[in-house]
């Protein structure tokens, strides 16, 4: 599964990217706004550092303003992703944007319908959210189950992004379903690392250690 990260905050993603761990990066207005950085400027800081797609959202609401603010944020970079909501204008985005060869991900995606939309539509990928269906009390791990299989029965090329994500057990559900990527804040990312019995473990063997009276430096 590709780790995507889902920021605009330029130091996280370099962290993680030197750890071979940032294989795109996901933004949207909030985080665009929360960076309290210009769009154009960050999105390019960002595409310069990162090889993989990079997700910049549109915020217009009808296709054709969609679709010329998507060739907009296409030319800051080639591994520009151009992210649409999943609306019918967002769909009509989508299939013109991606007839010209430009990466699309349709985001906003709250059922298996729409995700079997996007695909028709040519999306790249498609980002269902899976921490604001939880939210409502809809287990957000079966709608991901949901479109791998659909999109696997008809063999859809379409790269289900599992998105929305809120902690490291979302990211072990999204791995086990074989959801092709998720994007997750670098601090949800940087938790998988941690277990109780490492440091546990850790704290054992250091105080043995310091009872030894060894160096290795
Ligand atoms: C995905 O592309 C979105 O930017 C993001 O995952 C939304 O997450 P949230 O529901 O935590 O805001």
């Amino acid at each position: 599964m590709k780790f995507f990260v889902d920021t605009a905050d330029v130091e996280a993603i370099a962290e993680l990217n030197a750890l071979g761990m940032a294989d795109g990066v996901t933004t949207n207005p909030s985080l665009i706004m929360k960076s309290g950085r210009d769009i154009l400027e960050v999105t390019k800081e960002i595409c310069e550092m990162i090889d993989g797609p990079v997700s910049a959202e549109v915020v217009a609401l009808e296709a054709p303003a969609m679709i010329e603010e998507g060739r907009k944020l296409a030319r800051i970079a080639d591994n520009i992703a151009i992210k649409v909501p999943l609306t019918w204008d967002g769909l009509k985005a989508c299939k013109v944007l991606s007839g010209e060869g430009h990466m699309v991900n349709v985001t906003l995606c709250f059922s298996a319908n729409q995700a079997l939309l996007a695909a028709k539509a040519g999306a790249t990928f498609v980002s269902p959210f899976v921490g604001r269906l939880d939210d409502i009390n809809i287990d957000g791990m079966d709608l991901i189950q949901d479109i791998r299989t659909i999109y696997d029965n008809y063999g859809f090329e379409t790269q289900i992004l599992a998105a929305s994500i809120r902690n490291v057990n979302h990211m072990k559900e999204a791995a086990l379903i074989g959801a092709d990527v998720a994007t997750a804040p670098p601090a949800v990312i940087k938790a998988m690392a941690g277990h109780v019995l490492t440091d546990k473990g850790l704290e054992g063997f250091m105080k043995d250690w310091a009872k030894t009276g060894q160096k290795i430096l």
